[in-house]
């Protein structure tokens, strides 16, 4: 299958469930303009974000890579008045283009940007007492490992773990890979696997973004289902 079909395939359910929204749009446009990389998630990966933290009931969402925000304003809109999102960036240009990207969506109340490698603020969200409902991993890809134990320690029983760009063209595989990001994410999924309080599964997916996946973990109490 082309991915050129994938492609057609993204654009024709996005124009059906996901439509055009000014505010995203202009994210993704001043995100292109600043420089930018076009990491951001795709449209109906937004989506996605936004509908389980609404399943979930999330009131409160961690966020590990912002970039100019796009996923940040998925995640945000599906908080209520009260609800809190923290969502940490490395790279400071990136938090800024986010920032004025969450205001201009009017999310600026419920939205907080950290800037500063993410296994530095991570402590220090751990300090001061927070617990996060969902946690979306999306930075890179060497550090999920620690992510995920910092994830763990900010969470509990009925939090949800979502980590993106697992699958990495299918290079997950390779045990022997070379790339540190490939085996991020495997060395991610093993612990994942083992954890006695998660369960879990992961996903595929094609389209307009390539062939990638995520995982997604349901932090338990630690009772078999
Ligand atoms: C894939 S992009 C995030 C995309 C964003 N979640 C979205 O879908 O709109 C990854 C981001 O993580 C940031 N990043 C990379 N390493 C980081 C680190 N150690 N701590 C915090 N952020 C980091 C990068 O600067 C980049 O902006």
């Amino acid at each position: 299958m082309e991915s050129r079909r994938w492609a057609e395939v993204d654009d024709y359910f996005n124009g059906l469930l996901v439509g055009s929204d000014p505010a995203l749009d202009a994210a993704v446009a001043d995100s292109e303009a600043a420089g930018l990389p076009p990491h951001q998630v795709a449209p109906n990966q937004g989506k996605l974000l936004h509908l389980l933290a609404r399943i979930q009931g999330a009131r409160t969402i961690l966020e590990i890579g912002t970039l100019g925000g796009y996923s940040t304003i998925w995640l945000a809109r599906a908080l209520p008045p009260e609800g809190r999102l923290i969502s940490l960036e490395a790279d400071p240009g990136h938090a800024e283009v986010a920032r004025a990207n969450i205001r201009r969506a009017g999310l600026h109340g419920v939205t907080e940007i950290r800037t500063g490698f993410a296994l530095e603020s991570l402590p220090r969200l751990a300090e001061e007492g927070h617990s996060f409902d969902l946690v979306f991993i999306d930075a890179d890809k060497p550090g999920n490992p620690g992510y995920l134990d910092w994830a763990l320690k900010l969470t509990r029983p009925g939090a949800l773990i979502v980590a993106d760009n697992v699958v990495r063209d299918g290079e997950v595989v390779d045990a022997g890979s070379a790339d540190p990001r490939v085996q991020g994410v495997r060395r991610f999924t093993e612990l994942v696997a083992a954890h006695p309080r998660l369960s879990a599964t992961a996903l595929q997916t094609v389209g307009g973004k390539g062939y990638d996946g995520f995982v997604l973990a349901l932090v338990t109490d630690g009772s078999p289902f």
